[in-house]
């Protein structure tokens, strides 16, 4: 069904504000959440965190204080909306099964936006990031079970494999090599819309690792989430040097709540529990009182008319789903990329002096938490944790679940 957000009114802003009970939601059951519930509540805290510290920067560069009011005005409400969403999460999902979600999230999240992504080039950075957050949600249900006995594949549903992807350790490079060709948003807003989104969820995965590190008491727990946070660093770096960067902040402005109203008119189109449902229908209203405001905005400063920037017809909506077969065919054929520049080479033909090997040696000294994770749970399990439902693993070299399978991965990429 079309559905034009320019015309739609939305929530008036001046009812927007909530009291501390309506704030404060009832989170979801963690035993009888759909796995994808999970992910989209995972989601929209990055989008809200996101839409906040877009609107600080924003006021830091405008010495206007009218405009700085109207900007601290919806930029408390969705500091408002975040605490809604980020409260959906219950208090006994810990840390580490939390991280699943997350890293459930990056997997098919990225996945299901490389197969709706027109352009070739951003389709093939999606590809190649989907293979490094796959790879960390193995490292983290290895951890998982080791330090709390509790298995990954509960979590995730069964939609998302769990087993190696492209090896943690072989994602370290050179910060050289993380910068990407910018697009123009003109030859297709719905790509900018795609990489947004990516953005903010990786920004929110790199802040909560960055964030949370300190919780486990174990050595290799907490050195995982700081080697990962490493990399969800470097994913931020792909994907924001992907955006167009052409926008002005007036521009960007009515982007930002754009996306917002993509996102939760999506949301609402999927969603099985009837009071998480509820809540995204809510918060589409006030987006779209959002973008009403950020069109008048738009208008008075830019003297243009905030349509003319993005699509009438909101884009196909993302639907979150499981995309095994998806990730196995990238898996299978891309698993050796790293990359050279701007572009994506397999790693054997990468000249022996490169940056990327000076930097692995830098980074890969004897303890390196992605590998030792595996190791302990061998140690415990004689093998490590994977939750395989096609089959086995489709690269040969990842099919070995002992320690000489671990080793010898390792040295293939590194
Ligand atoms: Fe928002
Ligand atoms: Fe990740
Ligand atoms: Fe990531
Ligand atoms: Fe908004």
């Amino acid at each position: 069904m079309e559905f034009k957000p320019f015309q739609e009114k939305g929530m008036p802003i001046e009812k927007q504000v909530k009291s501390w009970p309506e704030v404060n939601v009832q989170p979801y059951n963690k035993n009888e959440v759909d796995p994808y519930t999970r992910c989209r509540v995972i989601l929209m805290n990055g989008i809200e965190v996101d839409a906040a510290l877009f609107k600080h920067e924003f006021a830091r560069h405008s010495a206007d204080i009218d405009l700085n009011r109207q900007v601290a005005m919806t930029r408390k409400i969705e500091q408002e909306q975040q605490k809604m969403v980020n409260g959906l999460i219950p208090g006994d999902e810990s840390v580490i099964e939390n991280t699943i979600g997350y890293e459930q999230l990056a997997v098919d999240l990225t996945a299901t936006l490389a197969k709706m992504e027109s352009d070739p080039y951003v389709k093939k950075i999606f590809d190649f990031g989907l293979l490094e957050d796959f790879d960390h949600l193995y490292r983290y249900a290895n951890l998982l079970e080791t330090l709390e006995g509790k298995k990954a594949e509960k979590i995730v549903g069964k939609m998302t494999e769990i087993m190696p992807g492209r090896p943690t350790i072989a994602e370290h490079r050179n910060p050289f090599d993380d910068v990407r060709k910018p697009v123009d948003m003109k030859s297709d807003p719905a790509s900018s819309l795609n990489i947004c989104t990516l953005v903010a969820a990786e920004q929110q995965t790199m802040n909560y690792y960055m964030n949370v590190l300190n919780r486990p008491i174990d050595p290799v727990g907490r050195g995982l989430y700081q080697e990962i946070g490493m990399i969800e660093e470097q994913h931020v770096t792909q994907y924001e040097s992907l955006c167009d960067p052409k926008p002005n902040w007036f521009e960007r402005l009515v982007m930002h709540e754009y996306h917002e109203v993509w996102l939760y008119h999506s949301l609402v189109q999927q969603e099985p529990d009837p009071a998480i449902k509820k809540i995204w229908k809510m918060c589409l209203e006030m987006e779209l009182g959002h973008l009403q405001k950020a069109g008048e905005i738009f208008r008075k400063y830019q003297k243009k008319d905030p349509e003319e920037l993005l699509p009438e017809v909101l884009p196909a909506p993302l639907i979150l789903e499981s995309q095994m077969e998806y990730v196995r065919d990238i898996l299978s054929t891309q698993v050796n990329l790293t990359a050279n520049g701007t572009d994506l080479v397999p790693v054997d033909q990468l000249p022996k002096d490169h940056r990327y090997f000076a930097y692995q040696k830098m980074v890969n000294k004897k303890f390196i938490p992605s590998q030792e994770v595996i190791r302990e749970h061998i140690g415990k399990f004689k093998k490590d944790y994977r939750f395989e439902a096609l089959g086995a693993h489709p690269v040969g070299i990842y099919q070995k679940r002992d320690e000489a399978g671990l080793n010898a991965q390792t040295s293939i990429d590194v």
